[in-house]
Protein backbone atom coordinates (compact mmCIF):
# COMPACT_ATOMS: atom_id res chain seq x y z
CA UNK A 1 0.00 0.00 0.00
CA UNK A 2 1.51 3.56 -1.07
CA UNK A 3 1.93 6.74 1.96
CA UNK A 4 1.66 9.11 -0.61
CA UNK A 5 -1.35 10.88 -1.75
CA UNK A 6 -1.94 13.33 -4.65
CA UNK A 7 -4.76 15.34 -4.19
CA UNK A 8 -4.94 18.18 -7.36
CA UNK A 9 -7.16 20.36 -9.26
CA UNK A 10 -6.02 21.33 -12.98
CA UNK A 11 -7.94 23.09 -15.50
CA UNK A 12 -8.01 22.33 -19.43
CA UNK A 13 -9.72 25.10 -21.99
CA UNK A 14 -8.67 28.13 -22.96
CA UNK A 15 -5.80 29.98 -20.71
CA UNK A 16 -2.81 32.29 -20.91
CA UNK A 17 0.43 30.13 -21.63
CA UNK A 18 3.80 32.38 -22.54
CA UNK A 19 1.66 35.28 -22.72
CA UNK A 20 -0.96 34.11 -25.65
CA UNK A 21 -4.25 32.66 -24.67
CA UNK A 22 -4.40 29.11 -26.10
CA UNK A 23 -6.56 25.88 -26.17
CA UNK A 24 -4.42 23.91 -23.26
CA UNK A 25 -5.51 20.45 -24.00
CA UNK A 26 -3.72 19.13 -20.16
CA UNK A 27 -4.15 21.73 -17.30
CA UNK A 28 -0.77 22.88 -15.93
CA UNK A 29 -0.94 21.67 -12.77
CA UNK A 30 -1.69 17.99 -14.21
CA UNK A 31 1.54 17.94 -15.48
CA UNK A 32 3.08 18.28 -12.40
CA UNK A 33 1.38 16.27 -10.34
CA UNK A 34 1.85 13.58 -12.93
CA UNK A 35 5.48 13.88 -12.85
CA UNK A 36 4.98 13.71 -9.13
CA UNK A 37 3.28 10.26 -9.82
CA UNK A 38 6.33 9.30 -11.64
CA UNK A 39 8.49 10.05 -9.57
CA UNK A 40 7.13 8.32 -6.31
CA UNK A 41 4.73 5.74 -5.83
CA UNK A 42 1.37 7.50 -5.39
CA UNK A 43 -2.31 7.56 -5.21
CA UNK A 44 -3.64 10.07 -7.14
CA UNK A 45 -6.69 12.19 -6.99
CA UNK A 46 -8.09 14.92 -9.30
CA UNK A 47 -10.68 16.95 -8.03
CA UNK A 48 -13.49 17.80 -10.42
CA UNK A 49 -16.02 20.07 -10.17
CA UNK A 50 -20.21 19.72 -11.08
CA UNK A 51 -20.89 22.69 -13.21
CA UNK A 52 -17.44 22.45 -15.45
CA UNK A 53 -16.12 25.85 -15.80
CA UNK A 54 -16.58 27.50 -19.15
CA UNK A 55 -13.57 27.24 -21.97
CA UNK A 56 -13.31 30.58 -22.35
CA UNK A 57 -10.51 31.89 -20.10
CA UNK A 58 -12.72 35.88 -19.26
CA UNK A 59 -15.53 33.96 -18.39
CA UNK A 60 -14.00 31.78 -16.37
CA UNK A 61 -12.42 34.41 -14.40
CA UNK A 62 -15.06 35.75 -13.55
CA UNK A 63 -17.22 32.89 -12.27
CA UNK A 64 -13.99 31.82 -10.21
CA UNK A 65 -13.73 35.31 -9.13
CA UNK A 66 -17.77 35.18 -7.87
CA UNK A 67 -16.80 32.05 -6.15
CA UNK A 68 -14.37 33.14 -4.09
CA UNK A 69 -16.12 36.50 -3.22
CA UNK A 70 -18.83 34.85 -2.21
CA UNK A 71 -16.63 31.86 -0.66
CA UNK A 72 -19.03 29.41 -1.62
CA UNK A 73 -17.47 25.54 -2.04
CA UNK A 74 -18.46 24.61 -5.63
CA UNK A 75 -20.66 20.87 -5.64
CA UNK A 76 -17.49 18.39 -6.61
CA UNK A 77 -17.85 15.33 -8.79
CA UNK A 78 -16.09 12.56 -5.94
CA UNK A 79 -15.11 13.47 -2.77
CA UNK A 80 -12.54 12.08 -1.15
CA UNK A 81 -13.42 10.81 2.69
CA UNK A 82 -10.61 8.96 4.06
CA UNK A 83 -6.86 9.75 4.07
CA UNK A 84 -5.61 7.86 7.25
CA UNK A 85 -3.74 5.24 5.01
CA UNK A 86 -1.29 8.23 3.33
CA UNK A 87 1.96 10.00 5.53
CA UNK A 88 2.51 12.54 2.54
CA UNK A 89 -0.22 14.53 0.59
CA UNK A 90 0.53 16.41 -2.52
CA UNK A 91 -1.96 19.04 -2.87
CA UNK A 92 -1.67 20.97 -5.83
CA UNK A 93 -3.34 23.44 -7.69
CA UNK A 94 -3.18 26.61 -9.75
CA UNK A 95 -3.57 29.94 -8.12
CA UNK A 96 -6.94 31.29 -9.29
CA UNK A 97 -7.33 35.15 -7.49
CA UNK A 98 -4.22 34.67 -5.17
CA UNK A 99 -5.33 31.52 -3.91
CA UNK A 100 -6.59 27.87 -3.90
CA UNK A 101 -9.88 27.46 -6.11
CA UNK A 102 -13.06 27.20 -4.51
CA UNK A 103 -13.59 23.33 -5.30
CA UNK A 104 -10.59 22.62 -3.59
CA UNK A 105 -11.90 23.93 -0.30
CA UNK A 106 -14.98 21.88 -0.67
CA UNK A 107 -12.52 18.96 -0.61
CA UNK A 108 -9.96 19.94 1.86
CA UNK A 109 -12.57 20.42 4.45
CA UNK A 110 -13.70 17.20 4.14
CA UNK A 111 -9.88 15.67 5.33
CA UNK A 112 -8.53 15.01 8.58
CA UNK A 113 -4.60 16.18 8.12
CA UNK A 114 -3.98 15.38 11.94
CA UNK A 115 -0.24 14.03 11.83
CA UNK A 116 0.09 14.03 7.69
CA UNK A 117 2.89 15.54 5.81
CA UNK A 118 1.57 18.04 2.83
CA UNK A 119 3.81 18.90 0.22
CA UNK A 120 1.95 22.02 -1.14
CA UNK A 121 2.63 23.12 -5.61
CA UNK A 122 1.17 25.36 -7.63
CA UNK A 123 1.21 26.50 -11.19
CA UNK A 124 0.43 30.25 -11.54
CA UNK A 125 0.95 33.30 -14.22
CA UNK A 126 3.16 35.47 -12.07
CA UNK A 127 1.70 35.13 -8.14
CA UNK A 128 2.80 31.73 -7.05
CA UNK A 129 1.77 30.97 -3.82
CA UNK A 130 -0.39 33.82 -3.07
CA UNK A 131 -1.55 33.97 -0.05
CA UNK A 132 -2.94 30.03 -0.65
CA UNK A 133 -0.32 29.04 1.91
CA UNK A 134 -1.55 30.68 4.84
CA UNK A 135 -5.26 29.43 3.58
CA UNK A 136 -3.52 25.77 3.14
CA UNK A 137 -2.45 26.39 6.78
CA UNK A 138 -6.33 27.08 7.73
CA UNK A 139 -7.49 23.98 5.32
CA UNK A 140 -5.11 21.56 6.54
CA UNK A 141 -5.11 21.79 10.25
CA UNK A 142 -3.23 19.28 12.38
CA UNK A 143 -1.07 18.86 9.23
CA UNK A 144 2.85 20.08 8.70
CA UNK A 145 3.34 21.56 6.09
CA UNK A 146 6.18 21.32 4.25
CA UNK A 147 8.37 23.41 1.47
CA UNK A 148 6.33 24.18 -1.45
CA UNK A 149 6.97 24.14 -5.32
CA UNK A 150 5.81 27.12 -7.34
CA UNK A 151 6.19 26.64 -11.01
CA UNK A 152 4.88 29.15 -13.89
CA UNK A 153 2.24 27.17 -15.68
CA UNK A 154 4.63 28.28 -19.55
CA UNK A 155 7.20 26.36 -17.30
CA UNK A 156 5.65 23.13 -16.45
CA UNK A 157 7.31 21.25 -19.35
CA UNK A 158 10.74 21.96 -19.09
CA UNK A 159 10.44 21.37 -14.98
CA UNK A 160 10.25 17.42 -14.70
CA UNK A 161 13.66 17.83 -13.26
CA UNK A 162 12.98 20.71 -10.66
CA UNK A 163 9.91 18.51 -9.46
CA UNK A 164 12.10 15.33 -8.82
CA UNK A 165 14.20 17.10 -6.78
CA UNK A 166 11.78 18.36 -4.79
CA UNK A 167 9.66 15.46 -4.44
CA UNK A 168 12.25 14.20 -2.16
CA UNK A 169 13.81 17.14 -0.68
C1 LIG B 1 -9.82 31.70 -12.93
C2 LIG B 1 -8.35 31.97 -13.04
C3 LIG B 1 -7.75 32.86 -12.16
C4 LIG B 1 -6.35 33.04 -12.20
N1 LIG B 1 -5.77 33.90 -11.29
C5 LIG B 1 -4.42 34.01 -11.27
C6 LIG B 1 -3.77 34.82 -10.29
O1 LIG B 1 -4.40 35.47 -9.46
N2 LIG B 1 -2.41 34.89 -10.31
C7 LIG B 1 -1.65 34.18 -11.22
O2 LIG B 1 -0.43 34.26 -11.17
N3 LIG B 1 -2.25 33.40 -12.16
C8 LIG B 1 -3.60 33.31 -12.21
N4 LIG B 1 -4.20 32.50 -13.15
C9 LIG B 1 -3.35 31.70 -14.06
C10 LIG B 1 -3.22 30.25 -13.59
O3 LIG B 1 -2.83 30.18 -12.23
C11 LIG B 1 -2.19 29.48 -14.42
O4 LIG B 1 -2.45 29.61 -15.78
C12 LIG B 1 -2.14 28.01 -14.00
O5 LIG B 1 -0.95 27.42 -14.48
C13 LIG B 1 -3.34 27.24 -14.53
O6 LIG B 1 -3.23 25.90 -14.10
P1 LIG B 1 -4.14 24.74 -14.68
O7 LIG B 1 -3.86 24.67 -16.16
O8 LIG B 1 -3.66 23.51 -13.97
O9 LIG B 1 -5.57 25.04 -14.36
C14 LIG B 1 -5.58 32.35 -13.17
C15 LIG B 1 -6.21 31.50 -14.09
C16 LIG B 1 -7.58 31.32 -14.04
C17 LIG B 1 -8.24 30.41 -15.05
Amino acid sequence: MTENLIIYFSRNGENYFKGELKNIEKGNTQVIAEYIKNECDADIFKVEEVNTYPYDYEECTAIARKEQKQNLRPEIKQTLTDISQYETIFIGFPNWWGTLPMPMWTQLEELDFTGKTIKPFVTHEGSGFGSSLNDLKKLCNGGKIKKGLSISGSEVYESETKVKLWVHE
